[in-house]
């Protein structure tokens, strides 16, 4: 698709820190490539706050590849935007038409507490990932693929369960503000291998009990999450999720 210049109005959240008063502030940009990505528009008008003196719109992003899990934003009420499985850093300018009014808003939940204008903290995954989310089995030095066997579907579905990158946006679009979909990645990608199967039991409970810990809400089956979810995890992961607390619940520990 040729590219071509529009111009559109942002219509963005600012807020100076978790306790001041926060409110949308309304910007016109002209002369939009739309080859830009949903970032590189943000910092054309970061460009036009600064030149005018002004604070510049605090947003997280890195990688800007879909790949590192930092970038996010709910987009016309949709985390991340209107295209499916892509991060913001990936959705692309033409998606929008000229004359456009872009509302932008922070991933909103209340295990992610904002800090300023788009960025949240998103620490709370990381606390969760700390009470569970590896595996300490000394794994040596890499092995040959194939010592290990592992059925060609479950590997497939560990890959794509390991495929999340901790974005957030399946909390942001939650209405309980659930992290099950975050969660249920990680313990599908380790309870579907061989390799993560000796701690599946106390995993499953260490991670639940971190989650709810966190103050995260519960699965309403509302499947807002599988929607916005930009690396295309299911919520079967939320299904197997339940099958592996209940399982450690149940027989306990070892
Ligand atoms: S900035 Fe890394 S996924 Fe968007």
């Amino acid at each position: 698709m040729a590219s071509k210049k529009i111009t559109i109005t942002v219509r963005i959240w600012r807020q100076a820190g978790p306790g001041a008063e926060g409110r949308f502030e309304e910007h016109r940009l002209e002369e939009i490539n739309t080859d830009m990505s949903f970032l590189e528009m943000l910092d054309v008008l970061n460009e036009k706050l600064t030149l005018a003196g002004r604070e510049p719109v605090a947003f997280d992003h890195d990688c800007r590849e879909g790949i590192c899990g930092m970038c996010g934003a709910v987009v016309d009420g949709i985390a991340h935007g209107p295209e499916r499985e892509t991060t913001l850093c990936q959705l692309h300018m033409r998606h929008f038409k000229d004359g456009d009014t872009i509302c932008i808003e922070p991933f909103r939940g209340r295990a992610f507490p904002l800090v300023r204008d788009l960025v949240v903290d998103r620490s709370a995954f990381d606390r969760i990932i700390q009470a569970g989310g590896y595996v300490s089995v000394n794994a040596g030095s890499a092995r040959d693929g194939n010592t290990i066997p592992v059925a060609q579907h479950l590997a497939e579905q560990a890959m794509d369960a390991a495929a999340c990158i901790g974005c957030g946006a399946c909390v942001a679009a939650c209405p309980n503000g659930a992290a099950m979909l975050f969660v249920s990645g990680k313990i599908s990608q380790f309870a579907l291998l061989p390799q993560g199967r000796p701690e599946r039991k106390r995993r499953a409970l260490a991670m639940v009990r971190a989650m709810d810990n966190e103050g995260f809400g519960n699965c309403g089956n509302e499947r807002e999450c599988e929607n916005v979810c930009p690396k295309g995890l299911s919520i079967r992961n939320i299904a197997r999720l339940n099958r592996e607390y209940l399982r450690a619940a149940l027989v306990g520990t070892d």
